[in-house]
């Protein structure tokens, strides 16, 4: 066990995890530099379009320093606030953590909450500015910071550049010298920690584990102990970076168990795998929980099946992703689905259209609400349709987050001001250099709201955030409906607090308005709050012809506009006699 280093790269999105891995895997030997791309990021296209990595798998590497040779084994974290979980857990199986500052940018929301993380587990920290190759590096300022912000020895702080490789077998000797090899808490047992798991088309699902205790071979029955759950272990292994078997992975060890369960959502991340059940659990498991709600329809109602499919096949690859059937009297049927943040839904959205090529309608995210009834039940729901009757109704609560925000004192009276309007309360207040640290408590809901969009378009993407759900309390809602044509829109309906109902009420009118595309006969959107009617708009009723405009016959030209025109209709959806095209779902967020 003494010549193991596990550890993992802590970071802000693009300060250069990746690239500086990459390095490490060709001064390792691991990987061979002409052969660099494919084996290490098998992470999805639309993941890596976006800049994110969410799962890759642990890396163990070989490495030989003064004629002693040690196993490092890298443990990726994701690289996003709605993995937070998992980058917990993926710490867990850690004794150190290279904390990864880019000189360019400096100290990040992430960068702390990370670095807290990873202080709140006793890892070892390793610090280091990257990027230091790039002309406009300001080292020393990232070193002034990263001692202010972190409180971290100047001196200690290493530099170097995942692009060139300068410094990185320095910081290699420093994971050595550094961070602890791994101990065993109690001997005598068979403890490993599941960090993270994904799903081998032709092996089923594949545990990533970290060993704790004991050692695990191939053929052992294993106990599941936070699910109650068991499996055998059919291999046992570890990535270098692709799967190599061994005949057991021991206590201090780091590499996959491949199991015979079918489906990942019965090995949850957090789960401890163990001899038998009597061992205790290790700390700190937690069941994944949807926290932003999402409702896809086929805009095509026969495509129905289809998305059924397409959601089950991604769901083998992704414990969180929850779904189950719904029916929408305006749009027929569809799903709602759970993710764990608004960027997880995006990212699932584009995989539907993207891999499984399906054209669909997403209603508004919505966040759950939990509803304490006058006769002493109590319920919870992800939907506006879903509340019951207002007078059943004793009291509403919301979830609330905790949040961390970054901003350079430039743009602190805007973000200030961002906040109070979007019932944020502060907490905290700490000016850091030339950044202020503002800790806040604000309804989870007001985050889907355009927040995060606003606070990075007023100040120019400086200001980053972290946030972390805590808990739900009361407040005064009520839902606001959308009638088109006289038809209530069960998708548009959203739950707003009652003192904005008057003011959303009017905006949104107005913004349907203008994204309702006209038709034959005059049709009027209205919003309400039960049965009282706040505002109203009338559409005049005739229709859009594209050919209008055009005289005499370009028929490349006419056949191109049409095209085009059916291809905007695909992203419509048919409510009675009226199309509802895909924006004006996403409108009603956007309107404060
Ligand atoms: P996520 O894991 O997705 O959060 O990103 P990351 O932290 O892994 O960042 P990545 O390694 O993808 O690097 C982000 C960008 O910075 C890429 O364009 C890299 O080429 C660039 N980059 C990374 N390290 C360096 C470096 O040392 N010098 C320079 N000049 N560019 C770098």
């Amino acid at each position: 066990m003494e010549n193991i280093r596990n550890f993992a790269i802590i970071a802000h999105i693009d300060h250069g995890k990746s690239t500086l891995a990459d390095r490490m895997l060709e001064l390792t030997g691991t990987v061979d530099k002409r052969h660099m791309h494919s084996q290490l990021l098998d992470s999805n296209p639309i993941e890596r379009e976006r800049g994110i990595t969410i799962k890759l798998a642990p890396v163990r590497m070989d490495y030989v320093v003064n004629h002693k040779s040690y196993i490092l084994n890298l443990i990726d974290t994701p690289g996003h606030v709605d993995f937070s979980y998992e980058v917990n857990r993926s710490l867990a199986a850690c004794e150190g953590a290279i904390l990864l500052v880019d000189a360019t940018q400096g100290v990040q929301a992430q960068t702390l909450a990370h670095f807290n993380q990873a202080k709140k587990l006793r890892l070892a920290i390793i610090p280091a500015i990257n990027k230091i190759d790039v002309g406009s590096a300001d080292i020393e300022g990232t070193r002034k910071q990263m001692s202010e912000i972190l409180e971290l020895d100047p001196n200690s702080i290493l530099l170097l550049s995942g692009k060139t490789g300068q410094g990185v077998t320095e910081l290699l000797q420093a994971v050595i010298a550094n961070i602890p090899c791994p101990v065993s808490p109690i001997p005598g047992t068979t403890r490993a920690l599941v960090f993270n798991s994904n799903f081998d088309p032709h092996l089923g699902v594949v545990a990533w584990v970290r060993v704790i205790d004991g050692s695990i071979s191939a053929k052992q029955q294993l106990q599941l102990l936070a699910t109650h759950g068991s499996t055998g272990a059919i291999e046992v292994g570890a990535f270098v970076p692709t799967r190599r078997p061994l005949a057991s992975l021991s206590s201090g060890e780091v590499g996959y168990v491949v199991t015979n369960l079918k489906a990942i959502s019965t090995l949850t991340v957090g789960d401890t795998l163990a001899s038998d059940q009597s061992v205790p659990p290790l700390p700190g498991h937690q069941p994944l929980k949807p926290v932003v709600f999402v409702s896809f329809y086929p805009t095509d109602g026969s495509e129905i099946n289809l998305l059924r499919d397409a959601l089950g096949k991604l769901k083998l690859n992704d414990s969180a992703l929850e779904f189950a059937p719904e029916f929408s009297p305006a749009l027929g049927n569809g799903f709602r689905v759970g993710f764990l943040g608004l960027l997880h839904a995006d990212v699932i959205q584009e995989r539907l259209e993207r891999e499984f090529d399906l054209s669909i309608i997403a209603a508004a995210p919505s966040v759950q609400y939990q509803i304490d009834k006058t006769d002493g039940t109590h319920l919870t729901i992800s939907k506006a349709m879903d509340l019951p009757d207002i007078t059943s109704i004793s009291q509403i609560k919301e979830p609330i987050i905790s949040m961390s925000l970054f901003v350079p004192q430039d743009y602190l009276g805007g973000v200030m001001q961002l906040c109070q309007n979007h019932r944020a309360t502060m907490v905290n207040m700490v000016y850091k250099g030339r950044l202020v640290y503002l800790t806040y408590t604000m309804p989870l809901s007001e985050l889907i709201h355009q927040y995060y969009d606003q606070l990075k378009s007023l100040s120019q993407g400086f200001a980053t955030l972290d946030y972390e759900v805590t808990g739900f309390e009361p407040a005064d809602l009520v839902k606001l409906d959308i009638l088109i044509a006289g038809d209530r829109i069960d998708a548009l309906s959203q739950i707003i607090p009652r003192n904005q109902a008057d003011h959303i009420g009017k905006h949104l009118v107005d913004r349907l308005k203008n994204l309702i595309p006209r038709s034959q006969f005059e049709v009027a959107v209205q919003a309400a709050v039960g049965g009282k009617i706040l505002a109203r708009a009338d559409l005049k009723g005739f229709r859009k012809d594209v050919l209008a405009k055009m005289s005499g016959g370009d028929q490349t030209r006419k056949d191109k506009l049409l095209k085009k025109q059916k291809k905007g209709k695909a992203r419509m959806k048919r409510v009675g006699r009226v199309d509802i095209p895909q924006e004006a779902f996403l409108t009603i967020l956007k309107v404060d």
